[in-house]
C-alpha cells in the first residue's frame, strides 16, 4: 500500500491568509494529501506570504531560502509559493534569480486552482508560475479544513479600493468583492451546527460589506441576521475603516448580545496632514466623534487600533498629535508600527525625498509604546472585579496549572486549572482578579457553560 502524500503549510500574515490557507488545505484534503506535522517530512510544502511590511517579506524569504536545504536533500518533495508576496513582481524577480529549488508560484486570486496547478507542476522541469493580475469572480463552495475548537472564520469581502498610500493590499489582494449574503449565512448555520460558537467574519474593509452587491446590502443587516442563528454565541468581524463605520453598524452592536464589544478602528496617525497624505479621508475630529458615538452607544467597548510612525515627511510635531489623539481615546491596545515602505505605492516614493531617519523612527515607536501600554494598563485594572465569559484556549504556555482564555472583547485572561477539569474550548464564567498591560487574571466562578446540543463535527465541510 503506498501511503497517501502529505503537506505543511506555512502562513504568514492576517486572518484572511490564515483562512486562504484553510481553503488550500481543504483542497489538498479532498486530493488525499494528509497534514504534516513538520515542513521536513512533508511532500508538498506551501509558504502563504504576507507582503504587508517588509520585516514580513523579510521572514518569509528567509524561510524560502532555507527550503533549498530540504529539496537537495529531497529532490521529490514540492516547494510552492502562495499569498500577497507572489502578487508582487519584485517577489517574481527575486524567486527566479535565488531561489530555482521552488516548483510553484500561485496568488492570491487563484489559490482554488491548486489542484490543477498541482498536476502541471508534475508536467514541467522549471518554475510554474502562475500568478493573476486580478481577481475573478467570488469563487464559493471550495472545501475547507479548519482548526478543531469553536472559533472559525468567514470571508465576507475580498480585496480592498481604499488605496491608502503606504498600503499594498489593494495591489496584491484587489478591487472589493462581497460574498452574497445567502452563502455566508449558509456557512454560518454550517459552522454552527458542527459546533463553532465564536465566529468571525473577515475582509480587509468589512465596513464596505455589500456596497457592491445588487441589490446593496450592509455590514449590519448582515450581522443582525447572522446573530439569530442558533449555536453562535459570539460573532466578531475584522478590519473596520473608520471612513464606513456607520450609525447604523454602532447600533446594532448596541442591541446585540452577540456581537463583539470590542472594536478595532485603525486610525494610523493623529494628525490630519498625516491622514491626508495617507489617503485616509477622514479627520480627527471626525474620527474623534466616531470613537464618541460608539462609547456612548456600547457599553464597556474595548477599542483597539492600528498605528504608523515615521510616514515619509512625519515631523515631530504630527507625532506629538498622534501621542495626543491616543491619550485622548485610550485604547485597550494599539498594534503599532514602523513606517516601511512598499514598492509601488505612492509614499514609497515621498520615502526615497522625505524619509524620517531611522532613529527618529525608532524613538517615536518606543514613546508611542510606552504611553498605549500604560493607559492598556489601566484599561485592564478597571476592570477588576467584573464577571465575564472566558473562553478557553489551552493551558498558559509559562504555567500548565493555568488556564488561558479570551474575553468576548478579546482580552487574553489566565485563571487557575484544576488537573480533573478539560475546559479547553469552553466558555467559562470568571471573575476579573488582577490586571497586567497585556493580559487579565481571574478566578472562576462556576461550571462551563453547556454546549449547544447541535454538536456533531463533519470532516471536511463543503463549505
Ligand atoms: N508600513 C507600516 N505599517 C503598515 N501597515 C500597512 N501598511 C504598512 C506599511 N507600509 C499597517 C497598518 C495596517 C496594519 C495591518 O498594518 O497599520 O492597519
Ligand atoms: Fe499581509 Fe495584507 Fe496580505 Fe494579509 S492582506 S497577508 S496583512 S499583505
Amino acid at each position: 500500500m503506498t501511503r497517501s502524500p502529505t503537506y505543511f503549510i506555512k502562513t504568514y500574515g492576517c486572518q484572511m491568509n490564515e483562512r486562504d490557507t484553510e481553503i488550500l488545505a481543504g483542497q489538498l484534503g479532498v486530493l488525499g494529501y494528509s497534514p504534516a506535522g513538520r515542513d521536513r517530512d512533508a511532500d508538498l510544502i506551501i509558504v502563504n506570504t504576507c507582503a504587508v511590511r517588509g520585516s514580513a517579506e523579510e521572514h518569509a524569504f528567509g524561510y524560502i531560502g532555507q527550503l533549498k536545504q530540504l529539496k537537495d536533500a529531497n529532490p521529490g518533495v514540492r516547494l510552492a509559493v502562495a499569498g500577497c508576496m507572489a502578487q508582487e513582481p519584485g517577489t517574481i524577480a527575486w524567486l527566479k534569480r535565488y531561489a530555482d529549488h521552488v516548483d510553484l508560484v500561485f496568488g492570491t486570486h487563484n489559490l482554488h486552482e491548486l489542484p490543477r496547478l498541482l498536476d502541471e507542476v508534475e508536467q514541467r522541469d522549471e518554475m510554474l508560475i502562475d500568478v493573476w493580475r486580478t481577481a475573478g469572480e467570488v469563487v464559493e463552495h471550495l472545501p475547507s479544513r479548519r482548526n478543531d475548537g469553536v472559533r472559525a472564520s468567514v470571508n465576507i469581502i475580498y480585496g480592498c479600493d481604499k488605496f491608502c498610500t503606504y498600503c499594498i493590499v489593494p495591489f496584491t489582494r484587489g478591487k472589493e468583492r462581497s460574498r452574497d449574503v445567502l452563502p455566508i449565512v449558509e456557512e454560518v448555520r454550517a459552522l454552527a451546527a458542527q459546533g463553532y460558537e465564536d465566529i468571525t467574519l473577515l475582509g480587509q474593509n468589512v465596513n464596505s460589506f455589500g456596497h457592491d452587491l445588487n441589490p446593496p446590502q450592509d455590514l449590519s443587516d448582515l450581522l443582525a441576521q447572522l446573530e439569530t442563528i442558533e449555536g453562535v454565541r459570539w460573532l466578531r468581524y475584522t478590519t473596520s475603516h473608520p471612513r464606513d463605520f456607520s450609525q447604523r453598524l454602532i447600533d446594532t452592536i448596541a442591541a446585540s448580545s452577540k456581537i463583539t464589544r470590542h472594536v478595532h478602528l485603525p486610525v494610523q496617525a493623529g494628525s490630519n496632514r498625516v491622514l491626508k497624505r495617507m489617503n485616509r479621508k477622514y479627520t480627527v475630529e471626525s474620527y474623534l466623534d466616531l470613537v464618541g458615538r460608539i462609547k456612548a452607544a456600547v457599553a464597556d467597548v474595548s477599542l483597539t487600533t492600528d498605528i504608523i510612525v515615521g510616514f515619509p515627511g512625519e515631523t515631530e510635531q504630527e507625532f506629538e498629535e498622534t501621542l495626543r489623539l491616543v491619550r485622548e481615546v485610550r485604547y485597550d491596545a494599539a498594534f503599532t508600527f514602523l513606517y516601511s515602505p512598499r514598492e509601488g505605492t505612492p509614499a514609497a516614493r515621498w520615502e526615497g525625498r522625505d524619509p524620517v531617519p531611522n532613529s527618529a523612527k525608532k524613538d517615536r515607536l518606543n514613546r508611542l509604546m510606552a504611553l498605549q501600554y500604560e493607559i492598556s494598563l489601566q484599561a485592564n485594572q478597571a476592570l477588576v472585579g467584573r464577571e465575564e465569559l472566558a473562553l478557553v484556549e489551552g493551558v498558559s504556555k509559562k504555567n500548565d496549572m493555568v488556564w488561558a482564555g479570551r474575553t468576548h472583547s478579546n482580552k487574553v485572561v489566565l485563571f487557575a486549572r484544576h488537573p480533573q477539569d478539560d475546559l479547553i474550548d469552553r466558555f467559562v464564567p470568571v471573575r476579573i482578579s488582577g490586571a497586567k498591560t497585556f493580559y487579565l487574571l481571574g478566578e472562576q466562578i462556576g461550571g462551563p457553560l453547556a454546549r449547544p446540543s447541535s454538536r456533531d463535527r463533519v470532516e471536511l465541510p463543503l463549505l
